[in-house]
């Protein structure tokens, strides 16, 4: 009896000891099988993401969070988040704290688009991948990131320019305007730019008489627009140059901060003054500096989408009801709700399919105009 019993139990002990060496033989097996570049997470492990923001300059920034941090909590993914604090200098320590944690995925938003390519090589080396959302950077090597998933900022530029062409299409005089830069040397700035200039097909009659950059803030809007009331325009320039060779840097003023050196943009001296009456437009590139547009043209006794024509872009919920009060005339969307997108894209890597994930992904958006009927849409996050 005790020898059966004995046979019973060496019996079981075996096949305690070969499911064991299975269960190593398939974990060995599925590392050895991983793509190189892509680290994997095995199943009991949380993914971690490392997610780094410029900072928190606009009411869109902080919903764009807000998203990335909702989508994070469904999916069971932990984000460790970074505020650079508008410092292109923080963003890059950012980076490479998240490499040296060893975070599963790095996704960011470039403050500006240059300057990246040493600390990408870094993440590249420690094979971990990088996705670019919202902004997109300067780099001949496209292999430091992964993908990049946003807006179509040129695209948002062309469809403020050809709404424009659109109002002045028969008129016989000149159409002066003041462009808003959002953050000098950023990709939205730059597509902004240059999609607005295109939008308005090299006709001379539009002047874009002063470009000044208002690094995406409420505060510099207000100070701006108070300083061009009081003191006149500066004209830096009055004829309209080819959006896709135009050179922002000699066209605009900077508070944006970078490390980069040669993206720190030159002033340049204005050609004359122009009384503030005579613009026409503002096209401002985000809502947050038009909303202190907004402020100083009434505080100063002018009516916003009446005296002038206000342009921006973002659509917050705040400047769709500017809109519906007209004292806004268009509002290009930029969507903030980029969390599923992202989250979706950390999963297919996560499961080994990277091969599977597109370079670039943009974000369907449209246009708002006072034409269109704006009670019946959905009250915005932002
Ligand atoms: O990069 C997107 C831009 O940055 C948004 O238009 C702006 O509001 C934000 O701060």
């Amino acid at each position: 009896m005790s020898c059966i019993m004995n046979k019973k139990l060496k019996n079981y002990t075996y096949n305690k000891i070969i499911s064991f060496l299975l269960v190593i033989i398939i974990i060995f097996t599925l590392c050895a099988c991983a793509n190189n570049d892509t680290k994997v997470t095995s199943e009991n492990e949380v993914v971690v993401i490392g997610f780094s923001q410029p900072g928190a300059e606009s009411a869109w920034r902080l919903r764009n969070t807000q998203s990335v941090q909702e989508a994070a909590d469904e999916a069971g993914y932990k984000l460790e988040f970074i505020d650079s604090q508008h410092k292109q200098e923080n963003q890059i320590k950012a980076l490479r704290t998240f490499i040296a944690y060893q975070v599963d995925v790095i996704a960011f938003s470039a403050i500006v688009e240059s300057g990246w390519d040493n600390v990408l090589k870094e993440a590249k080396d420690a094979g971990i991948p990088v996705i670019l959302t919202d902004r997109t950077i300067d780099t001949t090597d496209e292999s430091l990131y992964l993908c990049t998933i946003g807006s179509d900022f040129y695209q948002e530029g062309i469809k403020a320019g050809n709404w424009l062409y659109d109002q002045f299409r028969t008129s016989p005089r000149d159409v002066n305007i003041i462009e808003l830069l959002g953050t000098v040397d950023s990709s939205p700035t730059k597509g902004r730019s240059t999609g607005f200039r295109d939008g308005l097909r090299c006709d001379d009659k539009f002047k874009i008489v002063h470009s000044e950059s208002g690094d995406f803030f409420r505060s510099r809007g207000l100070e701006m627009i108070s300083d061009y009331i009081k003191n006149g325009v500066p004209v830096t320039n009055n004829s309209l140059k080819e959006g896709r060779s135009y050179d922002l840097d000699r066209e605009s003023n900077s508070s944006a901060s970078s490390s980069d050196s040669n993206s720190s943009p030159q002033s340049s001296q204005p050609i004359a003054m122009m009384p503030f009456n005579d613009i026409d437009v503002i096209y401002s590139h985000n809502d947050s500096m038009t909303l202190g547009v907004i402020e100083g043209l009434e505080k100063y006794g002018y009516k916003p989408g009446e005296d002038l024509l206000i342009i921006t872009i973002d659509a917050q919920q705040e400047a769709i009801e500017l809109l519906k009060e007209n004292k806004i005339n268009c509002v290009i969307e930029c969507s903030p709700e980029l969390g599923p997108k992202l989250i979706e894209t950390v999963k297919m890597i996560i499961d080994g399919r990277t091969d599977e994930i597109p370079k670039t992904m943009y974000t369907e958006e449209t246009i708002f105009t006072q034409n269109d009927d704006l009670d019946s849409l959905p009250k915005r996050l932002y």
